[in-house]
């Protein structure tokens, strides 16, 4: 009875909030039951109390509001049973609830006859070639992005990088997908604020407990909603007007189509399908489009946002990181083969998405009854499996919290979530695993490497601190202002002249 209070007490004056605190207990072989309040996990970052919870609790446990409850996993190898090896009795859940509005059927929510079937068609699409093809995208629109700082810089103006790499990962992403030329880098058009609209309002639905949205007469007349389906209204449109461009360009093409197909004017995935004789509803086509846009933009942002937070903290690591830039790149733009050389600018992102995973949780609901370890689950259960538990656990990592690109060697194989057993899933695992991960790490290593060889990043002074609060992807509460210089590049001397100088000197004199 001594020990309850005891812990109580310490995880109190650790910051855990005394809702959370208000826990019981069952007996053994059940679910631990951790009882809180939704408001004491909607005032900060949802998963920032999951992670002190997990360490109470363990691997699985429920967490319970009121009538609602959910079940919280953290341990790798029940990550692994829900998403891989009995992936069949799971679906989305409340996930493809709140997502229903914006990607309806589309590849993320939709239930297992979809997606099987979509899957098969998307996936082809992000062949070789094509992902070859948008290393030469990336570099031009972080060229665009870099003219943008280059004014910052001369003008000795801070530059807030969230909203930036936002803006440079939707350009970046309506290229490759549709072959539409957002350039929010440069304009604000009415199509790029029907984008944020609904971005921002997937995001409200995804932490707002009460559905507003679904009151009948609350949906037709609050300002809001009508501003949202406002802006539906005009992406689905301008989707429409994509879809029937691109058929016609087809039409007029000598069409050949095969595996590594692509079409050198327009690379994009909808100019794939379309020629792949793709046979699908103009609804689904649609929902696929608008679900590889939200998938594809904010999560690649939010990683480079984390990325440039913690070079900032960790100029050990910029440096070494511009090292390997100036002598793999020089002046040149990257190209495909550069990417395998680029090693620990990988490890740099690899690093970025084990602190800062996007997004955070995966959700899940079990559609039969199922065993999570030594837990027997009923049908209908809601999961989230913390993939931000299992990136800092310290049962698996050494100095979870520490930015530590070399924790994973440059010579070794990249870490994904086979080669680490579950503890690492940036993309997630099993059969809804990313279909975008190639691309998202080329594109941000891309950025990454061209940014950092052109200007120096600082936190700007007298800048906000950088919080962070949840939407589906991991946000700053104010943004990231950096001070951006020029960096002036010292002259280029091959690493090996330097060691032949040294040792000549070194060399005794005769
Ligand atoms: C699924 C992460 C970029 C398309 C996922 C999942 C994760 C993820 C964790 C699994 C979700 C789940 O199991 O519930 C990321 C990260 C990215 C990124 C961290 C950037 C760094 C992209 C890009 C695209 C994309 C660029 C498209 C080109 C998708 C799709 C799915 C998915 C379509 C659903 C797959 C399915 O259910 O079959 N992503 N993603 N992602 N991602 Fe990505």
């Amino acid at each position: 009875s001594g020990f309850l209070p005891l812990l109580k007490r310490g995880l109190l004056n650790l910051g855990v909030s005394s809702e959370f605190l208000e826990f019981l207990w069952k007996g053994e072989g059940k679910i631990p039951i951790a009882k809180g309040s939704v408001d004491s996990v909607r005032r900060q970052a949802f998963f920032i109390p999951l992670y002190e919870l997990f360490l109470t609790y363990g691997g699985v446990f429920r967490l319970v509001f009121g009538p609602k409850s959910f079940l919280i996993v953290s341990d790798p190898s029940v990550a692994k049973h829900i998403l891989k090896d009995n992936s069949k009795a799971y679906s989305k859940g409340i996930l493809a609830e709140i997502l229903e509005f914006v990607m309806g059927k589309g590849l993320i929510p939709a239930g297992f006859e979809v997606w099987r079937v979509r899957r098969r068609a998307i996936v082809p699409a992000l062949h070789q070639k094509y992902v070859a093809a948008m290393i030469n995208l990336f570099g031009e629109a972080t060229n665009r992005l870099c003219k943008k700082l280059d004014v910052a810089a001369s003008d000795g103006e801070d530059a807030e990088m969230e909203s930036l790499f936002s803006r440079l990962t939707l350009d970046v992403i309506g290229k490759a997908v549709f072959n539409y030329d957002f350039d929010s880098l440069t304009n604000d058009t009415g199509i790029v604020e029907a984008v944020y609209t609904v971005l921002r309002e997937a995001e409200d639905r995804s932490v707002s407990p009460i559905p507003t949205w679904n009151i009948p007469i609350w949906k037709d007349i609050s300002p809001r909603q009508r501003k949202v389906n406002v802006s539906l209204k005009l992406i689905n449109d301008t989707l429409d007007e994509l879809i029937a461009v691109c058929k016609r360009l087809i039409e007029q093409e000598e069409l050949q189509f095969h595996e590594e197909y692509m079409n050198d004017q327009d690379p994009s995935i909808l100019h794939f399908l379309l020629a792949s004789g793709d046979d699908v509803s103009s609804k689904q086509l649609r929902d696929d489009l608008m679900t590889l846009l939200i998938a594809g933009h904010e999560t690649s942002a939010a990683v480079l946002t984390w990325t440039f937070y913690l070079l900032a903290k960790e100029p050990r690591v910029m440096s070494k990181l511009q090292d390997e830039v100036d002598s793999v790149l020089g002046d040149r733009l990257p190209t495909i083969e550069d990417m395998k050389k680029l090693k620990y600018a990988t490890r740099v992102i690899n690093e970025s998405l084990r602190l800062y995973p996007q997004p955070p949780v995966l959700i899940r609901r079990s559609l039969e009854d199922d065993v999570l370890g030594k837990y027997p689950i009923k049908r209908g259960e809601d999961i989230f499996i913390s993939v931000w538990n299992l990136h800092h656990s310290p049962n698996h990592w050494v100095d979870a919290d520490t930015f530590n690109p070399e924790r994973w060697p440059l010579d070794g194989p990249n870490p994904n979530e086979t080669n680490q057993n579950f503890s690492y899933l940036p993309f997630g695992g099993g059969p809804r695993k990313c279909i975008g991960d190639m691309f998202a790490t080329f594109e941000t290593v891309v950025a990454l490497v061209m940014l950092v060889r052109r200007f120096n990043f600082q936190m700007a002074l007298g800048a906000p601190p950088v919080d962070m609060t949840t939407g589906a992807t991991i946000h700053t509460t104010e943004g990231l202002h950096m001070t951006v210089t020029r960096r002036t590049k010292p002259p280029i001397i091959p690493k090996l002249d330097m060691e032949m100088l040294q040792v000549e000197s070194d060399a005794p004199v005769t």
